[in-house]
């Protein structure tokens, strides 16, 4: 029998290669976007069956997305993938920032997992969120945005052990990759400047392999590259002592950003 998936904000960057990559696999792939025409496009482009507007703040759209995909084969596969990246201290973040952080990059992929359960038949299936290394530990610069990829983290670990059996919920933490998201953030930002800090940034394609490669696995938190998964946690683990590091490591960043 064909098999659907469903990527969120799949339009563009990293939800792009995911859809083109389930493509690939040979999934009819659904791909939900706030943008709806660039969500036809992009479907056509990449051989999707179908690009709808949505916005992942509205639970229903969730459901209208998974009907689609019924429509077009056993759903097998569901990737939250939508967000927003607003950068900033929390002190300079507007309200309505911190709101669009928490409804699109944790609720939306609450409503996405929630609808993906619903919608998975007896022989369960995956559900690949789309979390941030930001996820694994304090990260100054992209505090809110940090703590609602954390909370992704938390929420695909807890689901993955809850019933039913059969479903796999992932967390994918990936470091910063070249997308219209990262070119949005503030140069002169301390977040930027610590992502810069990494080493080299990302491909859409090895990020979207990636996801792509945790359909079926048991893995639940996979971090790209994994060293930095590392620097992460520890920091998490003795967050008192960042504030030095941090200024240490913007400045590696800066240096990286201007030999780009
Ligand atoms: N780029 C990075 O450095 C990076 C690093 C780690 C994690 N991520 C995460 O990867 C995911 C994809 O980001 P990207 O870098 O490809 O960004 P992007 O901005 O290129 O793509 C995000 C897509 O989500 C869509 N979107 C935004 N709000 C939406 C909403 N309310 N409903 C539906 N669609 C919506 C946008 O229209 C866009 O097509 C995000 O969850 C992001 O937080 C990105």
């Amino acid at each position: 029998m064909q098999t659907s998936c469903v990527v969120t904000g799949g339009a563009r960057g990293i939800g792009r290669g995911i859809a083109e990559l389930m493509v690939a696999r040979g999934h009819h792939v659904v791909i939900g976007d706030v943008d709806g025409w660039a969500a036809a496009a992009t479907a056509a482009e990449v051989g999707a069956v179908a690009g709808l507007a949505q916005d992942v703040r509205d639970p229903d759209s969730h459901r209208l997305v998974a009907e689609e995909a019924a429509r077009h084969g056993r759903l097998v596969a569901w990737f939250n993938n939508a967000g927003v990246g607003d950068d900033g201290t929390l002190a300079v973040l507007t309200e309505e920032q911190v709101r669009r952080l928490v409804e699109v990059n944790l609720l939306g992929a609450t409503w996405g997992t929630r609808a993906a359960l619903a919608a998975f038949g007896p022989a369960g299936g995956d559900v690949v969120n789309v979390a941030s290394l930001s996820g694994l530990g304090p990260v100054p610069g992209y505090s809110m945005y940090a703590a609602t990829k954390a909370a992704v983290v938390s929420l695909s670990a807890s689901v993955n052990a809850e019933p039913p059996r059969g479903v796999r919920v992932h967390a994918l933490c990936p470091d910063g990759v070249d997308t219209a998201m990262l070119a949005a953030q503030d140069p002169d930002g301390l977040g930027s400047q610590l992502t810069w800090s990494g080493g080299p940034i990302l491909g859409v394609s090895e990020v979207a392999a990636a996801a792509v490669d945790l359909v079926g696995s048991r893995r639940v938190v996979r971090t790209v590259p994994a060293w930095r998964g590392g620097v992460v946690r520890g920091a998490a683990l003795a967050p008192g002592s960042l504030g030095p590091l941090a200024r240490l490591f913007a400045a590696q960043g800066r240096r990286a950003m201007k030999k780009r």
